[in-house]
């Protein structure tokens, strides 16, 4: 795989690589994309509309539902073989991995610090104060959608994820902005390039000189500007790049 080659070849010659990822790289685990449609009863629902604060303050119990029928899918998601070897590649080269994706998926596959800028599915904090909620407190009110919140008597049990119109967690950004600043290649994974700030990193490496390859069987909002693009799926294209990189 000739352009797999060249990335390797790029990336055995950089200092640091960053690589951003979104919800492409999950797709070949099973998961949906954030912009595939909605199964089941949830198809008459556009995510955009339910991953909002003013989607749960309206119908928490609703949203509450959303999020474990998400968390049902993904546990029963495995990682692929991308996730696989992004945990590979980590133990040969300088690295820092961004992710968009809230599933967890790289951290099941060995990938050391992964940078959430989303948030965690699987995390659950309180509306209103935003501090951490423990799965036992959850386990213990269970039969309650959403759980009341341990930390204030107005609070719910809400997921620790970014919605829209939220802020993300600014020492993630922060950590992903100093990758971006000073890594020599920065790959773009499985995202449709369509939501900032992450999708402005690709572009503020290359501000700062570095090679910038994108990996997505579709073109995307960032395909124009890069350096490279594979026009293939994650699974294939970083086993390869991996197998590359070790001469195999
Ligand atoms: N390998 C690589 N890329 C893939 C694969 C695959 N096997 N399958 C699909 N893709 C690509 C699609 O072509 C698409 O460009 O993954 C991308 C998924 O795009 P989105 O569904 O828009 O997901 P993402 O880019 O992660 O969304 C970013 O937007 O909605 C918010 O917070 C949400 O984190 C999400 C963010």
């Amino acid at each position: 795989m000739q352009s797999a080659a060249i990335v390797a070849a790029r990336i055995a010659r950089a200092r640091h690589t960053l690589v951003l990822t979104g919800a492409g790289i999950s797709a070949e685990s099973g998961v949906p994309t954030f912009r595939d449609a909605q199964t089941g009863l949830w198809s008459r629902y556009r995510p955009e509309d339910l991953a909002t604060p003013e989607a749960f303050r309206r119908d928490p119990a609703l949203i509450w539902r959303w999020y474990e029928w998400r968390r049902g899918l993904v546990a029963a998601a495995a990682p692929n073989a991308g996730h696989r070897a992004l945990a590979d590649l980590a133990r040969r080269v300088s690295l820092t991995l961004v992710t968009q994706n809230v599933d967890g998926m790289h951290q099941r596959a060995g990938s050391p610090g992964t940078i959430c800028l989303h948030g965690d599915l699987f995390r659950n904090i309180c509306s209103i104060t935003r501090l951490a909620i423990e799965p036992e407190w959850i386990a213990a009110h269970g039969d309650e959608e959403p759980p009341p919140s341990p930390h204030h008597p107005d609070g719910y049990a809400r997921p620790g994820v970014v919605w829209f119109g939220e802020n993300l967690p600014q020492d993630a950004l922060d950590a992903a902005l100093a990758a971006a600043r000073r890594c020599d290649v920065v790959l773009s994974i499985g995202t449709s390039g369509m939501v900032h700030p992450a999708a402005g990193l690709p572009g503020e490496a290359q501000r700062n000189g570095a090679w910038f390859a994108e990996i997505n069987p579709q073109r995307t909002a960032l395909s124009d500007g890069a350096d490279l693009v594979v026009a293939d799926t994650a699974a294939r294209v970083l086993p390869a790049i991996v197998a590359a990189l070790s001469g195999a």
